[in-house]
């Protein structure tokens, strides 16, 4: 199948198991169910799910229960996004071509979104299974909770808040970076390998090293983006890095050497991927359409 079938094909099973996932809209309390549906239906690019999707494509895993482990990431990634947008974190009252939630209801509800999506993801990942073994399921759990919390894209959301208006180093930069958006990236990968059966160390390792790249890459790409695409094309406020005084890859670099820099970090993501031949082909595909990427 070509890439771009692949992904409308596997951005459409998101959708509809996100949909049975997700609480009726008119279950009470319908407020707060309503706004969880808005926040994680009907738009998004659904990277974290085409990688889930792809990884577990290499041990043949069940497609049902890699839709559930993709939805448990982008159930997560929801949520962070919605925590991002409110006043006391980026102040965006644009998110996918819509109005942000805490903008399109309130800040308690956009608070308690992000809260519901969070719990969420994490009883769709323990509620049936995920994985061909118990240890699967279990270490898929694992992944997920430690990318999400402070050692993953939490803390890096606290150092990103933290750094406003303040100058970074390089290591610094990737630090954060690593960790607010690389870090659940590297769990849609990882949580996707571990799906099947056989699963290796050795494949793990090069998987790891290439989720680690591409998850570098992603918040790269969404600063050159930030600076070099319009409000329209994003869905989302362009230019609000540089408004907000944040340190990014760009402001570090500026944009010629930032763009260098993706082109850097896919070579290396594709060199990961060389021990698993022909097999790594759909991961290869998705870091191209991460680097290349118009939105
Ligand atoms: C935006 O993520 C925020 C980052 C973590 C860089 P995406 O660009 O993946 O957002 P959607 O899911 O496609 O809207
Ligand atoms: C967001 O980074 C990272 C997370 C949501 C964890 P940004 O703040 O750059 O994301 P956008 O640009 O608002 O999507
Ligand atoms: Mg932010
Ligand atoms: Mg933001
Ligand atoms: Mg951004």
């Amino acid at each position: 199948m070509k890439f771009t079938d692949w992904s409308t094909y596997i951005q459409q099973r998101t959708e509809t198991a996100l949909q049975a996932i997700l609480p009726a809209a008119d279950l009470a309390p319908d407020r707060l169910h309503e706004a969880m549906r808005y926040a994680a239906l009907g738009g998004g690019k659904r990277v974290r799910a085409l990688l889930v999707h792809a990884a577990g494509g290499l041990t043949h895993a069940c497609p049902e229960q890699l839709d559930r482990a993709a939805c448990a990431v982008e159930l997560i990634h929801a949520y962070s996004l919605v925590h991002d947008d409110m006043p006391c974190m980026d102040n965006d009252n644009l998110r996918r071509g819509k109005p942000t939630v805490h903008v399109e209801y309130d800040e308690a509800t956009a608070l308690l979104v992000g809260d519901a999506l969070q719990t969420l993801a994490f009883q769709a990942m323990s509620e049936t299974s995920v994985s061909a073994t118990a240890a699967g399921q279990l270490e898929a759990i694992r992944l997920l909770a430690t990318a999400a919390g402070s050692h993953g894209m939490a803390g890096g959301q606290a150092i990103d808040i933290a750094s406003a208006g303040r100058e970074m180093t390089r290591e610094e930069l990737e630090f954060m970076h690593l960790r607010k958006t690389g870090a659940l990236i590297r769990a849609a990968v990882l949580i996707g390998g571990h799906a099947g059966e056989g699963v290796t160390d050795e494949r793990q390792r090069c998987l790891d090293h290439y989720a680690k790249r591409i998850g570098l890459l992603y918040q790269v790409v969404d600063d050159i983006l930030d600076v070099g695409a319009d409000t329209v094309t994003l869905g989302k406020t362009a230019g609000k890095d540089a408004s907000h005084n944040k340190p990014t890859y760009v402001s570090l670099l500026g944009l010629s050497d930032a763009r260098r820099f993706a082109e850097e970090l896919l070579a290396q993501a594709h060199t990961a991927l060389r021990p698993l031949g022909g097999r790594g082909a759909r991961l290869a595909e998705l870091a191209d359409f991460i680097a290349h990427r118009a939105f």
